[in-house]
């Protein structure tokens, strides 16, 4: 078994520990991880941890490849890759031979907390020295693009991206954009380089100024009955990013005829008024990860387009404050752990 430092829950927060990770085995590379970004996943992976397996979080990140497996002929050691929150599936059933392996039969491989396929082992993340994954999950990172801000892209980037281009957003097309968090700015950022006319949906006028720098034309305030009455039925597309649970009906009012709510941010269960979708033939959809033709595609883009995420870089050993601050909602737009803090892997 290889060590790396990294970062465990315990009880409430994070500390510092050594985690053992696999051998290579021959499809597999070794990842130096430089940075990761922390992403309201993680927040809720923390604070309802039951303690039975062990919770390493982080599973968005960038590094340099340091060791392969004789069959991993994808990289060279010394490239710089990106890793999203797969690292494996099965490759066989109908979703990954579609390229969706996020949608994978058999359950995707999470990064953290999922199960390795071949040795049974919990899966710990990437708030960590090192990561071993296998070639195929790992994304050459495009030069031009920074590894810290860039580290967001793999899960936020990519969760906003699927649905975006599934739904047609492009030019000609309006977007709404529900809570301008890590995933919603990066949702912004993405629609607005697609070409949709893109507007935030927020709690309050706060976020105005940032909305537009993001390149947003408009910011409506949820809490505001009347404009958000004013903006019914305006958007072909609206991406619902919000990080609780929350009545969908106000949200399913700003679609437009034969559009689509994707209601990413709160995955568990939705009560819907049949008439809200009935009224505008309105659909209801969902969406998480991607595939990956459509992480590589996203990161394609991406490099295109100078997007990553804005950030605020902090050293590893302050994952407990970014958590706190997190749920505060006290980020623009997302914190990313500098991991070079760690000590060497022993
Ligand atoms: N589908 C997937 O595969 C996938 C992938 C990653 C994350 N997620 C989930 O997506 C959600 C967002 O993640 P994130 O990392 O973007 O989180 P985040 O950075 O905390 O952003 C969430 C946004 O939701 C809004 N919000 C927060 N609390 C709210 C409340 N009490 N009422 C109404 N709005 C509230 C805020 O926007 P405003 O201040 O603008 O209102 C906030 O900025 C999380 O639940 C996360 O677990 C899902
Ligand atoms: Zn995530
Ligand atoms: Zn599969």
């Amino acid at each position: 078994m290889r060590s790396t430092p990294g970062w465990q829950a315990d009880g409430a927060g994070l500390r510092q520990t050594v985690l053992r990770r696999r051998e290579l085995r021959p499809d597999d590379v070794a990842v130096r991880v430089d940075y990761c970004g922390v992403c309201h996943t993680d927040l809720h992976a923390v604070r309802t941890h039951s303690g039975e397996a062990p919770l390493v979080p982080g599973h968005e990140f960038t590094g340099v490849v340091t060791d392969l497996g004789r069959e991993a002929t994808r990289f060279a050691s010394g490239d710089p890759v990106a890793v999203g929150n797969i690292v494996d599936s099965c490759g066989e059933c109908a979703m990954c031979r579609a390229g969706q392996e996020n949608f994978c039969h058999e359950f995707p491989t999470l990064t953290y907390g999922g199960t390795d396929r071949h040795d049974g082992t919990s899966t710990l993340g990437a708030f960590s020295r090192e990561y071993v994954v296998r070639d195929e999950f790992a994304y050459p990172l495009p030069a031009g693009l920074d590894p810290a801000a860039a580290a967001p892209l793999l899960c936020a980037g990519i969760t906003v991206w699927e649905p975006l281009r599934a739904l047609g957003a492009g030019p000609g097309t309006r977007v709404a954009v529900a809570g301008l968090g890590g995933l919603g700015h990066l949702a912004v950022k993405l629609a607005v380089a697609l070409g949709a006319d893109t507007t935030v949906v927020s709690r309050s006028a706060g976020k105005a100024d940032d909305a537009r720098r993001l390149g947003a034309h408009d910011l409506i305030v949820s809490a505001d009955q009347r404009q958000m009455a004013a903006a019914r039925d305006r958007f072909d597309v609206v991406i619902d990013t919000i990080a609780v649970p929350h009545d969908v009906s106000p949200y399913l009012g700003l679609v437009a005829l034969d559009g689509t709510l994707s209601h990413v941010g709160h995955l568990g269960a939705v009560t819907v008024q049949a008439t809200d979708l009935l009224i505008g033939r309105k659909k209801l959809s969902s969406a998480g990860s991607g595939g990956r033709p459509a992480t590589a595609a996203m990161l394609e883009f991406c490099a295109e387009h100078g997007i990553t995420a804005d950030i605020e870089l902090l050293p590893s050993a302050r994952v407990n404050e970014a958590l706190e601050r997190l749920e505060r909602n006290d980020v623009r737009y997302r914190f990313v752990l500098d991991l070079s803090d760690l000590p060497e892997n022993r």
